[in-house]
């Protein structure tokens, strides 16, 4: 996949000795914000902000208009929006916020972005490892390991390995093995195990190898134990034998991980994320640290059983905090693998591997039965799909379930805008299940950069035809409430390289389409803007049952906004992929602002 090359770029190098410097610079950075300090003028219930422009929701347009308006209030109490104005009605806004000042900020105003699929924990473990991303021979790989190693003195144990992500076969020039990292005296003889770009394969070196039973399978159903060149890389399923002897980060290295990972995805202007899959330990611990300062991201959290695909509701308590930073009453189940390593099941065999149409991680009697009984039990059920048979079973799910929920209502879709099941990736969809999909009112969660990093092989596995009429649908899902995401870490969090993939179907990181699509591929798929951010702010909103509060600045939603130093709609559609974020707010509070020489000085001068 050669369109992988220089995702993350230095940003790890960057990482390894800057985590703990920055995360002790975070509670300054609050106490600056802190409400209810010092004197009466920080004390007061209602502050008042005003921008050069504020675009309260993404559709809001004519933003030059001077009726338009580009100021907020808000409670500091409750950390919501209690008042959207104009500056040119300012007189009568200073009365009622009692004399204060409504000074115009530097920059333009979006509602808080969101991340509709994402993974918190993993991708602040992705921050703690080693980048593999683009590696493209066996001598690079080794020598960022050396380089992790070094950077991590008393990782690579058995008791405490090194982790890796980011490699990809297609991009190294062969498929890895365990010894390949034997080579190497630095790394010899030291416990690794290296997921895959897609976090559907990992592998590992001789030191876990070794731990293995002797006597492995011969075959994993819905999983494969990669044998040639050589032992060492394990799929979907497969990779449960890995996993079983993976010693797990402590607590207060998994705390670590949420705290540095909030803290980079607010640097991209992510006020919330939808968090794809979380174990219910992993919930508890999230229900801790929710309730600390540290905590600042808002998360709506899938749940996921121990056992993949499972009912374990004793498990999965519901919470919902009336601030809105946790909320979890939906579950995670899975249908298939990644289209990448051949892991999606489809209806009709690959067009590269006509020997394998993939295959399913469940059943299609138990895949509904459990979206029967998780939703029976209150959740909403979210359903990860890539292949047009495993998205034909999850909407078969979906439906039978809806059946069961709404037994008198001949509308199904009626009964889906109250539950909103999703089908997380939506990738690849038959024709007549796309129909299906409009039909009942499933929501497609969309992963705008899969589109670009897939784009380049896209064809070869599905052919034409399934290409053209089944891949990657965007604009022709619009009507279903698409929820857009990144599926971090498996791409880079950024929405703003969403919105560039979404609108203009080109790489992010090339800026450019695949050979003979240079120009943007699907375009008939393409979004506009404003659909897009959309997808990044209400539609995450309406799946996660935040519409009104979330993706919107209006009275009474929670306040969350992003500061960009121009206003987005009027930078051009290469002009996304290199916004930068000047400032994120949530609830009312400064989680980040760009620390440069530029914005100091523009700051002096207002
Ligand atoms: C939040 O507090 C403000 C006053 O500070 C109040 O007007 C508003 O109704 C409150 N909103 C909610 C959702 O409690
Ligand atoms: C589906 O899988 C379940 C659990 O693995 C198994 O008990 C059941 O027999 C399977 N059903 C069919 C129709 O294969």
């Amino acid at each position: 996949m050669p369109s992988s090359t220089v995702r993350w770029g230095t940003r790890l190098s960057l990482l390894a000795g800057g985590v703990a410097v920055v995360l002790s610079l975070q509670p300054h950075l609050f106490s600056q914000q802190a409400p209810l300090t010092f004197n009466d003028d920080t004390a007061q219930e209602v502050r008042t902000y005003c921008y050069q422009s504020v675009r309260a929701t993404a559709a809001d347009a004519e933003l030059n208009n001077n009726n338009n308006n580009n100021c907020f209030s808000v409670s500091s109490k409750n950390g919501t929006f209690t008042r959207v104005f104009s500056s040119s009605s300012s007189a009568r806004g200073r009365e009622e916020e009692g004399g204060e000042e409504n000074e115009i900020r530097k920059g333009h105003v979006l509602p808080g972005l969101w991340d509709g699929h994402g993974h918190l924990i993993q991708y602040g473990e992705f921050l703690h490892s080693a980048d593999l991303f683009g590696a493209d021979s066996p001598g690079e790989v080794r020598r960022r390991l050396r380089a992790y190693l070094g950077a991590n003195p008393g990782v690579g144990t058995r008791e405490s390995w090194a982790r890796g992500i980011g490699w990809d076969q297609m991009v190294l020039g062969g498929m890895p093995f365990a010894d390949m990292l034997e080579e190497d005296e630095v790394l010899r003889g030291k416990y690794f195990m290296l997921d895959r770009v897609d976090v559907h394969c990992t592998w590992v070196s001789r030191a876990v190898l070794d731990l293995l039973p002797e006597d492995l399978p011969e075959e994993v159903p819905g999983g494969e134990i990669v044998r040639t060149p050589g032992m060492g890389v394990f799929c979907d399923n497969a990779m449960d034998l890995v996993m079983a002897l993976w010693p797990r980060p402590s607590k207060e290295r998994k705390t670590a991980f949420v705290a540095s990972a909030m803290r980079e995805l607010h640097k991209v202007g992510l006020v919330g994320m939808h968090d794809a899959g979380v174990l219910p330990s992993d919930l508890a611990m999230y229900d801790e640290m929710s309730r600390t300062d540290d905590w600042t991201l808002r998360v709506y959290a899938m749940v996921e059983c121990p056992e993949r695909n499972t009912f374990c509701p004793g498990e999965a308590a519901k919470v919902e905090h009336p601030d809105g930073m946790l909320s979890v009453r939906s579950v995670k189940l899975f249908a298939d693998g990644a289209l990448g390593s051949w892991g999606s099941a489809m209806i009709e065999p690959y067009s590269d591997r006509p020997d394998t149409s993939g295959s399913l991680l469940v059943n299609a009697s138990t895949l509904t039965s459990l979206a029967q009984s998780w939703s029976a039990a209150g959740f909403q059920v979210n359903i990860h799909a890539i292949g047009d048979l495993a998205n034909r079973l999850a909407i078969d799910a979906l439906e039978a379930a809806l059946r069961d929920l709404c037994p008198d209502s001949p509308d199904l879709s009626a009964c889906q805008a109250r539950h909103r099941f999703r089908i997380e990736h939506s990738q690849i969809i038959h024709p007549a299940d796309q129909k299906r999909m409009h039909a009942i009112g499933i929501i497609p969660s969309i992963q705008p950069t899969h589109a670009t990093s897939d784009m380049a092989y896209a064809a070869l596995r599905l052919g034409e035809e399934r290409t053209r009429t089944e891949a990657y649908r965007m604009r022709s899902l619009l009507d279903i409430h698409p929820v857009l995401g990144s599926d971090f870490p498996v791409e880079p969090p950024s929405p703003f390289e969403g919105l560039y993939a979404a609108v203009t179907r080109k790489n992010p990181r090339t800026g450019s389409g695949p050979p003979g699509h240079e120009g943007g591929w699907q375009m008939e798929e393409a979004l506009s803007l404003e659909q897009a951010l959309d997808g990044f702010t209400r539609g995450a909103a309406w799946g996660g049952f935040m519409d009104g509060k979330a993706g919107v600045i209006q009275q009474g939603a929670f306040a969350d906004w992003v500061v960009l130093d121009e206003e987005i709609g009027g930078v051009g559609a290469e002009g996304l992929r290199g916004l930068k974020v000047r400032e994120t707010w949530v609830g009312g509070k400064r989680v980040y602002q760009r620390e440069e020489e530029s914005l100091v000085e523009a700051k002096e001068d207002l």
